[in-house]
């Protein structure tokens, strides 16, 4: 006799958070999604986990992902229409997740239009080895220009581990801060756990992000269902995902 053995259902525990603003899901462009089914794969992973609206986040990280707003646009598109031929009622946007290099730094200079996530929100990473010497110049600029930086995954900087009243004057100066969901599993290494406690703590965290690059971190998501940190930080009510 044979059972048929049913996937087993995934709560919709990150409902609450509604729209995730990290990930890299255009395909062939980063070290995200290598191509359109896989794609499809993660929005149904996003979709059974309870989001509405995803807005994909590509690297621009001009000597390894030299990836411009254009092209992220057009590669939106193929991926807008293959949702919706697969029927996941979802709404799927993009913006870009820049890497603070010299490249963005002519950018800046040239006053280019950056990939908003929205209003004029800008998603920003930097080095995992060590803070670029200018970054509070960098985003001084971005300021000037009317923008407001959203640091991506700060618990990752690890290294500022040494120097925390960093993040606080990053918060000072107007800076927004965004979890990556699996940091406080430890996905990423007790570092970052412990780093992502003390800014959860100290409610530094505007938006929480999925930064979904493959099957790993969907399998890691699905997981996260019954973790106290995630709990606590839906309790307190502080994130602002879903005015995206
Ligand atoms: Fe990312």
């Amino acid at each position: 006799m044979f059972f048929s053995r049913k996937k087993a259902s995934i709560a919709p525990h990150l409902e609450w958070l509604g729209t995730d603003m990290h990930s890299h899901l255009i395909p062939g462009i980063d070290d995200g999604s290598p191509d359109l089914a896989t794609s499809i794969e993660f929005v149904k992973g996003f979709k059974e986990l309870g989001y509405k609206k995803i807005i994909t986040t590509p690297h621009i990280l001009w000597e390894v992902y030299p990836n411009t707003a254009a092209g992220i646009l057009e590669g939106l598109q193929p991926l807008q229409k293959a949702v919706a031929d697969a029927g996941i009622d979802i709404e799927i946007q993009a913006a870009a997740e820049y890497f603070i290099d010299e490249y963005f730094q002519e950018l800046m200079k040239h006053k280019e239009r950056l990939l908003t996530i929205s209003g004029n929100m800008v998603l920003v990473e930097i080095s995992m080895l060590n803070a670029p010497m200018d970054l509070q110049e960098v985003l001084f600029e971005m300021q000037m220009q009317d923008y407001v930086p959203v640091i991506a995954h700060p618990e990752r900087y690890v290294y500022l581990s040494r120097n925390k009243e960093f993040f606080e004057e990053l918060r000072t100066a107007g800076c927004l801060f965004q979890l990556n969901l699996l940091s406080v599993t430890g996905h990423y290494g007790n570092g970052v756990k412990e780093l992502a406690e003390y800014l959860l703590k100290n409610n530094f965290y505007d938006f929480a992000g999925t930064d979904l690059h493959h099957h790993r971190h969907l399998e890691g998501l699905q997981k996260l269902e019954n973790n106290p940190l995630i709990r606590k930080l839906q309790e307190s009510g502080r994130l602002k995902n879903r005015e995206l």
